[in-house]
């Protein structure tokens, strides 16, 4: 795979990171190796990592403790995956079979245990206080965001719970990445305030186009599963512009007020509504404005390859076809 432009400044880093992530089963069961094993080698896109460590280089953190801040979010990240597809009953990720495609949930929830823990022991070996207990209190408001999510009832249309529901799932553990990377380097704390916002933007704009990719998107290319958050009767960001330019729809009103939820067929009608409409370009376009916020808390640091390579990073993530 050809490295993208703005992992060229961290390509050595994010090397020691994947050698440390594989090497998290080594006294483990044989399976439990395996399963990592097919986690890893199955790619994926290590934004996280990626911008952990160029933030973290840019503001001068120390390389080993910021190697072990990169590994301790990606596995953080990988062991919610794994309970995230159980819990969705999705069969694909990065293109293979997840693990609850080929073993049975209680095999895959102790994977996903198991990862949590060498997650939070990754973390812990960073030595700082403060960082583990903002790791431990991340974990908390994704796994409230997935229950809050599927306790929900079946669309709910509101903008405000939107929000709440992408931030908790996936900004959270983007904005504390970025913030981790400064609290570990030797700055002020405003500077981490700051990392702790481009963190926020960037995460928020990430599920947003996430969400438009479920809309547009092919599998072949996303490497998962698509058009499924609204037959799941999940309520995103390109749905709600929909709704603002045609409240009479009458498959979205049957949706969101008919006793009686839409069947297969007008759900997919709607699905291709939304995606003919101009929801999809609005949704990017908000996307575009986190992003845009994002790179104004970049002007302030430090002029360097590090932040080049953000700034590009940044403009990837509302770009991206995968
Ligand atoms: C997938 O995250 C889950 C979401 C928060 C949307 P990524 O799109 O970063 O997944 P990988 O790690 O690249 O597979
Ligand atoms: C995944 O959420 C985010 C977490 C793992 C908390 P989704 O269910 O919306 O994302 P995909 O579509 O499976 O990647
Ligand atoms: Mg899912
Ligand atoms: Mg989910």
């Amino acid at each position: 795979m050809i490295a993208p432009p703005f992992s060229t400044p961290i390509q050595s880093e994010l090397q020691e990171v994947e050698a440390l992530l594989h090497c998290q089963a080594y006294d483990a069961h044989p399976d439990l190796c395996a399963a990592l094993d097919h986690l890893l080698s199955s790619g994926g896109k290590r934004i996280r990592p990626t911008l952990g460590l160029l933030c973290g280089k840019m503001l001068g953190a120390p390389h080993d403790r910021l190697i072990t801040l990169a590994a301790a979010v990606e596995l953080l990240h990988t062991a919610t995956l794994v309970h995230d597809d159980l819990i969705d009953g999705a069969l694909l990720r990065r293109g293979i079979p997840t693990l609850n495609a080929q073993w049975s949930p209680p095999a895959t929830v102790l994977t996903g245990d198991f990862l949590f823990a060498r997650a939070a022991k990754l973390a812990a070996e960073t030595n700082h206080l403060a960082l583990m207990k903002l790791f431990a209190d991340t974990l908390a408001t994704i796994v409230n965001g997935e229950l809050t999510q599927l306790f929900q009832a079946r669309g709910l249309a509101s903008r405000e719970n939107y929000y709440q529901r992408i931030y908790a799932k996936t900004a959270s553990l983007i904005e504390m990445t970025a913030r981790a990377a400064a609290m570990i380097s030797p700055v002020e704390e405003t500077v981490v305030e700051t990392m702790r916002q481009f963190g926020y933007e960037v995460g928020m704009a990430f599920q947003m186009v996430d969400d438009v990719l479920d809309f547009t998107g092919e599998q072949a290319e996303v490497g998962k599963p698509v058009g499924s958050d609204l037959l799941q009767g999940l309520i995103t960001l390109p749905t709600l512009y929909y709704l603002e330019s045609h409240p009479e729809d009458p498959d979205l009103k049957m949706l969101l007020e008919g006793d009686d939820p839409p069947d297969r067929m007008q759900m997919e009608r709607l699905v291709q509504s939304i995606r003919a409409s101009r929801a999809i370009a609005q949704a990017l376009d908000e996307a575009r404005q986190s992003i845009e916020r994002a790179l104004t808390c970049l002007e302030t640091m430090p002029a360097s390859a590090e932040r080049e390579a953000l700034q590009v990073l940044a403009r990837y993530i509302v770009d991206r076809k995968l």
